[in-house]
């Protein structure tokens, strides 16, 4: 990919660029709980985005996407939304740092990457990290922190895109490391590096490839669920910030008062909050067996409670039970993408054999399969 992207630079712009790279993501456990102020257990993978990348002295930003052929480019002083989706993510990268008082100027960029689109292993938050991460070394002398970085790929989301997501994908994009999981606590920003390395298991993502239409309004109005239930609590107990700080107690206290689908959402989430803590707890045990329990029973959650999940996706889930895989779950925002399977090594073969097989006869299309391994993420190279 490197020398591909030099190559492209050079042919455009007459010299080369500097590379940066950063990651997409898998979360072993904690979905939608981070814009609820609760934990997720993320890590970096082995696809990402990379790019080459120098200042022009100019006040134009001007890209290539290599993957797709397209040339874009815009004016730093423009208010102008690219029109293109792919432009949006560096347009508002480059917003988002300049509204914090940080530096950017015109450049040229050259930039490629290997993860697959809607699969729910975050390409997005990998191009705002690798942008991000790139122009505060170039323009900012790595002024910004790390984890401000992730927030500006975040208000990227919010503000350009339209996803009023949380901060898990580019915080792990930025922070990822390799053989390491991340658990971050999304209210106080305080995290941990967990060493990751099954002995006897693999983790195995299955790419169901659908992506079912309305996704991002879908995902924001669950947000909104949340939200309101968390603001029925706080009516009982002023301490409840984030949906994440109320006990289960709390929520059947307003269940009269807000919707029975609210309600549903919020179960969930509670839920969640506290598998992510007994899933450390147990892998600190090299306890697989209860790690790959409550990945199903997450699952279940995200599937019937917070209704994120789909039929293809449940479809390979029961498989994965049936086929005696350890833990099993639809992984991200949801609505398609994939399933994150954690799978003894003996097994592994059988499973995704079987996949494929009774996948395709079902839905007339293959799934892909993914053998992704925990990474770094965001770096000069
Ligand atoms: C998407 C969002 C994240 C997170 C997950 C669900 O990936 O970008 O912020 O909410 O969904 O856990």
């Amino acid at each position: 990919m490197k020398t591909k992207i030099q190559e492209k630079f050079k042919s455009l712009f007459g010299e080369e660029g500097i590379l940066y790279a950063s990651a997409g993501r898998v979360n072993l456990i904690g979905e939608h709980t981070d814009y609820n102020g609760g934990y997720v257990f993320p890590g970096a993978i082995n696809f990402g985005i990379m790019t080459a990348i120098k200042p022009n002295g100019t006040d134009m930003v001007k890209l290539f996407a290599l993957d797709m052929e397209e040339y874009e480019e815009f004016d730093l002083a423009s208010e102008q939304l690219p029109k293109a989706h792919w432009p949006k993510y560096v347009f508002g990268v480059c917003k988002e740092i300049l509204k914090r008082g940080g530096k950017v100027e015109g450049f040229n960029a050259v930039f490629a990457g290997d993860v697959p689109h809607g699969a729910g292993l975050s390409s997005s938050a990998a191009l705002e990290s690798t942008f991000a991460y790139a122009l505060n070394d170039l323009f900012n002398d790595n002024a910004i922190d790390k984890y401000e970085l992730a927030k500006i790929g975040q208000s990227t989301e919010h503000n350009y895109c339209g996803v009023k997501c949380g901060i898990m994908d580019q915080f792990a994009s930025l922070f990822g490391k390799e053989g390491s999981l991340i658990r971050l606590n999304c209210k106080t920003g305080e995290y941990k590096y967990f060493p990751f390395h099954p002995k006897g298991y693999k983790l195995v993502l299955i790419d169901t490839r659908v992506k079912h239409r309305l996704a991002d309004s879908a995902y924001n109005k669950r947000r909104e669920s949340c939200e309101r239930a968390a603001a029925a609590i706080r009516r009982n107990h002023p301490e409840v910030e984030f949906l994440s700080d109320a006990k289960r107690l709390w929520l059947d206290e307003v269940r009269g008062e807000i919707s029975q689908e609210d309600f549903l959402r919020a179960e969930y989430v509670i839920g969640e909050v506290q598998r992510v803590l007994d899933v450390c707890d147990a892998l600190e045990r090299d306890d697989y067996e209860t790690v790959g329990e409550m990945m199903y029973q997450t699952h279940f959650g995200l599937s019937r409670l917070y209704e994120v999940s789909c039929e293809e996706l449940d479809f390979l889930n029961k498989l994965a039970r049936k086929c005696e895989v350890t833990g099993s779950r639809v992984m991200g925002g949801g609505f398609g993408g994939c399933t994150i399977n954690l799978v003894k090594d003996e097994l592994c073969d059988h499973f995704i054999r079987t996949a494929v097989d009774e996948f395709s006869r079902q839905f007339g299309h293959e799934p892909k399969i993914y053998d992704v391994v925990i990474s770094d993420g965001a770096r000069k190279l």
